[in-house]
């Protein structure tokens, strides 16, 4: 029976994929230190005969290795993620973006098997194009303003397996993810969605930072993950890197808008100086859409949830107001 190994499997998109998984009939083994992911997002899976939980963190090479060494192939979500936590650690982040990443690399050199490297739109950084095709420019900030961190991890990810499969064809799949949302996500490091949904459902006004004219595209996790396992499994998409979401814009006031009319009519909303929210350091991106030629192009992709289906689902999936 195939083994998968998912790091990071108790986050938001990880605990989706490990479902999924399982849906198709592999065993599972998840390697997570619970530090932004829980158990809860594995509950309805948790008893399940082919998962197995590991709790340790990806910086213990030894354990990680056991763990590479009975699996078929190696999901790697597993990341400081989060503006404000990369902002607050920027030492840690690249410690926990970076050096697991060379260790699965090691291990794989020596033993190749199939790898999906979870990346970011982050790494785009401030290039204005729009949309954005995987071979465009990364244009990042200068290293006084903490948030490059992060895109700077990911894109030294990218180089790491990219040069890796060059030069001993390792099949290794990169997905620079735009704006994933779902059930499970939580607002609490500042991923938007969440946080406006829970701000409308507990009737507290919903904070826009700035203008709110900044651009994004939000996908249901639910089609990527579906993406990543069609990828996974075509030989077509090894060596490449993708983007991964929907190319369908909005800008967060409309989508403050579209939260209060989905979830609580009687919310309203409000905006925030940047200054105020975060401290020196933080730059915005004014718009973010990908263009999503090379995935449709290799698996056909086509997301199935729009805007609307993804706000139900969010609301619907938290716990009712005491
Ligand atoms: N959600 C998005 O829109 C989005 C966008 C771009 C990139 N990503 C990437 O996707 C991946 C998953 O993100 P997510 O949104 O599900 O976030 P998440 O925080 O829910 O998932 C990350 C998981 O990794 C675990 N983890 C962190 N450090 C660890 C360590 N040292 N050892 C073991 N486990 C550790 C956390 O406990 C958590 O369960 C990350 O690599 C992230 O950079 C997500």
């Amino acid at each position: 029976m195939p083994h998968s190994l998912v790091t990071g499997g108790a986050g938001f998109i990880g605990s989706h994929l490990v479902e999924a998984l399982l849906a198709r009939g592999r065993s599972v083994v998840v390697l997570d230190d619970l530090s932004t992911g829980s158990l809860a997002n594995l509950a309805a899976v948790h008893n399940h005969p082919r998962l197995r939980f590991v709790r340790d963190t990806i910086a213990n090479e030894k354990h990680l290795d056991e763990l590479l060494d009975e699996a078929d192939e190696i999901y790697h979500l597993a990341a400081v993620v989060g503006v404000r936590r990369v902002l607050d650690e920027p030492e840690r982040t690249v410690a926990t973006n970076i050096e697991p990443v060379e260790a699965i690399l090691r291990y794989l050199e020596r033993y190749p098997k199939p790898l999906f490297l979870a990346s970011t739109s982050e790494v785009y950084g401030k290039n204005p194009k729009s949309p954005l095709a995987e071979g465009d420019d990364l244009v990042f900030g200068p290293t006084t303003r903490g948030r490059w961190v992060y895109a700077c991890s990911k894109a030294i990810d990218e180089y790491l397996a990219l040069a890796q499969h060059q030069r001993t064809g390792l099949p290794a799949v990169i997905g620079r993810f735009f704006n994933v949302v779902g059930p499970r996500q939580v607002g609490d490091y500042g991923m938007v969605l969440p946080r406006f949904v829970d701000c409308a459902l507990e009737g507290r006004p919903l904070l826009v930072h700035g203008d709110g004219q900044q651009v994004r595209c939000f996908a249901h996790v639910a089609d990527v993950v579906d993406a990543i396992l069609k990828l996974m499994a075509n030989p077509a998409a090894y060596g490449r890197v993708f983007n991964l979401g929907s190319d369908a814009p909005i800008t967060i006031r409309e989508l403050a808008d579209a939260v209060v009319r989905a979830v609580n009519p009687q919310a309203v909303v409000e905006h925030i100086a940047y200054e105020k929210v975060f401290p020196f350091g933080f730059e915005d991106i004014r718009c973010r859409i990908p263009d999503l030629t090379r995935v449709r192009q290799t698996i056909g992709y086509q997301p199935r949830h729009g805007l609307e289906d993804i706000l139900r689902a969010v609301a619907d999936s938290k716990p009712p107001a005491p």
